[in-house]
């Protein structure tokens, strides 16, 4: 039966069988599974090598994201990219992406502001990620704050209580969380910003030490999820 129009596509039965993420990506730009869509200019779909070893995770895109149609390329993305750095992790040779793909907000004068996306439009979007997963097959999967990583890891995850250890999953065989790096631009001073960005980069260190051959025993099985 064909959907009535006020019923979306789910994301799910846009994703192709056996795809690249050259087809997910071509799939995912139709995508109208939750409202917004509407709002958002383009679907931002992950970036990365698809044999990346380290898969990052964050909670949507942000104002340039929505523009320039790719992860974390605006403010919080710079910061990424430095504790990134810092933890001897090369940029180009992770996959980031996003718990939800278009970015969501809402008009401050001439502003777009920031909202967090709710559970049903994080679910709306999952299809995208788990094909993601499923392509990519991560060693390791970092997720970027509390909504990446409750929706990843489960609502009784706490980023500041459980953050820079690898956590039984099975999305990959070792998977941790982290603070966003947005939160660090928050940072109300000069010190909490250097605190803050050193223990994002401690985190980070966690997942390098792993993609470098030197970590933990994983919790999962290698053949991911
Ligand atoms: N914040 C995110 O969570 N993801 C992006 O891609 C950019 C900012």
């Amino acid at each position: 039966m064909a959907p009535r129009p006020d019923q979306p596509t789910l994301a799910s039965a846009l994703v192709p069988e056996q795809p690249t993420l050259a087809d997910l990506v071509a799939a995912a730009a139709r995508c109208q599974a939750c409202e917004l869509w509407s709002s958002g200019t383009q679907t931002v779909f992950g970036a990365g090598p698809p044999e990346a070893e380290l898969m990052l995770v964050g909670e949507q895109p942000g104002d340039r994201e929505d523009l320039e149609g790719a992860p974390f390329v605006g403010p919080a993305g710079k910061v990424l990219d430095r504790g990134l750095r810092a933890a001897g992790i090369a940029r180009d040779q992770a996959y980031a992406t996003n718990v939800v793909k278009h970015f969501k907000w809402t008009p401050r004068g001439k502003r777009r502001l920031h909202q967090t996306p709710n559970a049903a439009e994080q679910a709306a979007c999952r299809p995208w990620l788990d094909a993601e997963l499923a392509v990519v097959r991560p060693k390791v999967l970092v997720a970027l704050g509390a909504t990446a990583a409750t929706s990843l890891l489960g609502r009784g995850f706490r980023v500041s209580r459980d953050r820079g250890r690898f956590v039984e999953s099975s999305l990959a065989p070792y998977v941790l969380a982290t603070v966003h790096p947005s939160s660090i631009l928050r940072s109300r001073d000069d010190d909490e910003r250097r605190a803050a960005m050193d223990g994002f980069v401690a985190d980070l260190a966690v997942a390098a030490s792993v993609l470098r051959g030197q970590g933990a025993t994983p919790f999962a099985a290698e053949d991911g999820p």
